[in-house]
């Protein structure tokens, strides 16, 4: 079979994994590497020997043969590169979130199409493998139908060390970590019928919000509490593990610290530990999330072959509606039908 040739944009902190993770794949030729200023990209194509270093985009563009591009640029960025890459008939690989707003998410969707190229948004947390085996609890039916759930992402960790422009947006939390969590919460529980959100900043020294609670009415009547925050001194820091707690008719499930799955019926409790793969290339701080890149790109790899994504543009489209409907329900007071 043909490699898929692609280039990726932006070579900051998330390059640094999203690059290794895709290495690990087969069938794939990454060919060269974008960034505005040039040392960071000529940095990581040293290290992963990637023959093309560009600092302009219409160069790389010209000059290279591509089937799609890797964008992993701040977010304002995304629908140029999205546009850039769409008119020239190349797939596109977009890191979450996926535009500034729906309305920009909602365009560069409507675009792809336009053009008849491929969309994906690179939304990992899903891919954790600890969450798959939330859904796989959920699925075996052992804890009979669903009627609850809690998602959460509570945590002090100094993300603004690694990520400091994430103490610059004016809409933070969830954009952010809400991207993942509440798509964590589509892929466990299906679409959101109601949605009511709080918000609130506890750190002065940050523009946006960091700390979010919504809660959501699936549309099989499941109600979902999804709470995230950055300001949580925790006696047990968790970062960066979802926790989740499932409740059925016949039991519970609960995804808790360092990846202990407890699924509880009526003959008692099973207890496993779900760990991540961990490869080589990854920070231990941040291992349940890298590992999951590289199932993530997986199953992109596949969508661009022809085959099933779950993370295409459309789908991801879903995310966004939550994220911002949050935001309203926040700034009104009601509840949004999302
Ligand atoms: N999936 C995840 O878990 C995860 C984690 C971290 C970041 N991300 C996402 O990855 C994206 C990048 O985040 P990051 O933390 O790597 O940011 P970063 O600031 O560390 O890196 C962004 C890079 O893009 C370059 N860049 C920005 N605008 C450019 C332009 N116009 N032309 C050329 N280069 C440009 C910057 O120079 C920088 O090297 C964001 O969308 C972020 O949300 C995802």
């Amino acid at each position: 079979m043909k490699k898929l040739r692609f280039a990726v944009i932006g070579t900051g902190f998330w390059a640094r994994y999203q690059i290794p993770a895709w290495l690990e794949l087969e069938g794939l030729e990454l060919v060269a590497l974008y960034n505005r200023t040039r040392s960071k990209a000529e940095d990581l194509a040293l290290e992963y020997k990637i023959p093309g270093v560009y600092d302009n985009l219409d160069e790389l563009l010209a000059k290279e043969d591509l089937d799609f591009l890797d964008i992993i640029t701040d977010v304002d960025t995304h629908w140029h590169f999205t546009q850039k890459a769409a008119e020239r008939g190349l797939a596109v690989v977009c890191q979450k979130p996926m535009a500034t707003d729906l309305e920009q998410a909602r365009t560069m969707l409507d675009y792809c199409q336009q053009q008849g190229v491929l969309l994906f948004i690179h939304e990992n947390f899903r891919w954790q493998a600890p969450i798959r085996a939330v859904k796989q609890a959920i699925d075996s039916g052992l804890i009979g139908k669903v009627f609850k759930a809690r998602v959460s992402f509570c945590s002090a960790f100094p993300v603004f060390d690694n990520q400091p422009f994430l103490a610059e947006l004016e809409h933070f939390i969830l954009t952010d970590i809400g991207s993942h969590v509440l798509d964590i919460c589509r892929y466990l529980f299906g679409e959101a019928r109601t949605l009511y959100a709080l918000t609130r900043r506890v750190n002065p020294h940050i523009k946006g919000e960091d700390v979010a609670n919504v809660l959501m009415e699936m549309e099989d009547g499941v109600h979902c509490f999804a709470e995230m925050s950055y300001a949580s001194k925790l006696e047990k820091e968790a970062f960066p593990q979802t926790h989740v707690l499932v409740e059925g008719e016949l039991g519970s499930i609960q995804l808790t610290h360092d990846f202990q799955l407890r699924v509880h019926t009526a003959t008692g409790t099973q207890v496993s530990t779900i760990r991540p793969q961990l490869y080589p290339w990854l920070d231990p701080d941040y291992a349940v999330v890298h590992s999951s890149i590289v199932d993530c790109n997986q199953n992109i790899l596949n969508g661009l072959r022809g085959g099933k994504c779950e993370t295409s543009g459309a789908d991801n489209l879903n995310t966004v509606k939550l994220v911002w409907g949050a935001y309203t329900s926040a700034a009104t007071q009601q509840v949004v039908f999302p």
